[in-house]
């Protein structure tokens, strides 16, 4: 993520450092070496800075936000290696390197994929080794519950066995929402709602978090249907142009370029209002900021 905010930068290069440390640097298997391959190929960390920057709303210790982050950080590029399977979306490339199974193979890379999965939730269960307070363990709970069979896994599913009748324009829209709404914005929202569990955040800012988290999960995924087919491979990381040429149902493709960045417009407006809400309900959202105005300008 490109920012200028020293804090958010000197942020991200902390959460780079521990997630080094939590795969470490003994590697004894190709599995563990895919593993590494693919969590230290430099993604945005896009999750585990929302989770770390709402919990700074509530003043959580970055240490105790930490092993919550990084389990979500290790989910996401966990269903990135699954995503660019050839079972699933066929992708040759991913955070600028050849796709973990291309590094590698197949088998390896589903491998690679379930170590990093089942490596969140030993890391978290580790940091509720120390403190299993109430607001932890739900916080983990929202985690695991977002990853899940209704949420990211459903979303994928969802994108994977497009179950509806695209000629019906309203119906494709609506289905492609449901869908984006596990498919990306599960973790998204996970992210900001666990954040702010862990800081014992009052009611009416998880309310609020939770309709800016909505918002700007749904902002993510209309960047990324329309980066795949502005962005260049270069800037992208990963394959341009692809949904269209694999058939997808995406924002763009059902609703073309400039009704898609109506939407995105749209979206952001609701996120600066639940920002302005927040604020008023006291959250100190300068915390959020820098962090929000870096994902909105995103080109990756
Ligand atoms: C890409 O996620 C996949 C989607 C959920 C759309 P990111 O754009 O956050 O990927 P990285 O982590 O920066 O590589
Ligand atoms: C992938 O969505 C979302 C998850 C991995 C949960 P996409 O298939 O659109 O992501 P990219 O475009 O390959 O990054
Ligand atoms: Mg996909
Ligand atoms: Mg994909
Ligand atoms: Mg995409």
């Amino acid at each position: 993520l490109t920012a200028n905010d020293p804090g958010l930068c000197a942020l991200t290069d902390l959460v780079e450092e521990k997630l080094g440390q939590l795969i470490g640097v003994e590697h004894p298997l190709q599995t563990d070496r895919a593993a590494a391959y693919s969590l230290l190929a430099g993604g945005k960390r896009i999750r585990p800075l929302l989770l770390l920057k709402t919990a700074a709303m509530s003043q959580v210790p970055i240490d105790d936000s930490l092993p919550f982050a990084l389990a979500l950080e290790l989910i996401h590029t966990y269903s990135l290696i699954h995503d660019d399977l050839p079972a699933m979306d066929d992708d040759d490339l991913r955070r600028g390197r050849p796709s973990c199974h291309r590094a590698f193979d197949e088998a390896t890379a589903i491998l690679a994929g379930d170590l990093l999965l089942n490596l969140a939730y030993e890391t978290v269960l580790q940091a509720l080794l120390t403190d299993a307070s109430l607001n932890r363990i739900e916080a983990a709970g929202l985690i695991a519950h977002a990853a899940g069979r209704s949420g990211m896994i459903a979303g994928q599913a969802m994108d994977l066995i497009c179950e509806v009748d695209r000629s019906d324009n309203e119906e494709a829209l609506d289905y492609l929402i449901r869908l984006q709404t596990k498919k990306t914005g599960a973790l998204i929202e996970a992210a900001v709602i666990a954040g702010a569990t862990l800081g014992g955040a009052p009611e009416d800012w998880l309310e609020l978090l939770s309709f800016f988290s909505r918002a700007l999960g749904r902002v993510f995924q209309l960047q990324d249907d329309l980066l795949d087919v502005t962005g260049s491979e270069a800037s992208l990381g990963k394959t341009a142009g692809k949904d269209a040429r694999d058939g997808k149902l995406t924002f763009v493709t059902l609703l073309g370029i400039d009704e898609t960045k109506r939407h995105l417009n749209e979206q952001i407006q609701v996120i600066r209002s639940s920002l302005a809400e927040l604020e008023a309900a006291g959250a100190k959202t300068e915390h959020l900021l820098p962090l929000i105005d870096a994902i909105l300008k995103r080109e990756a």
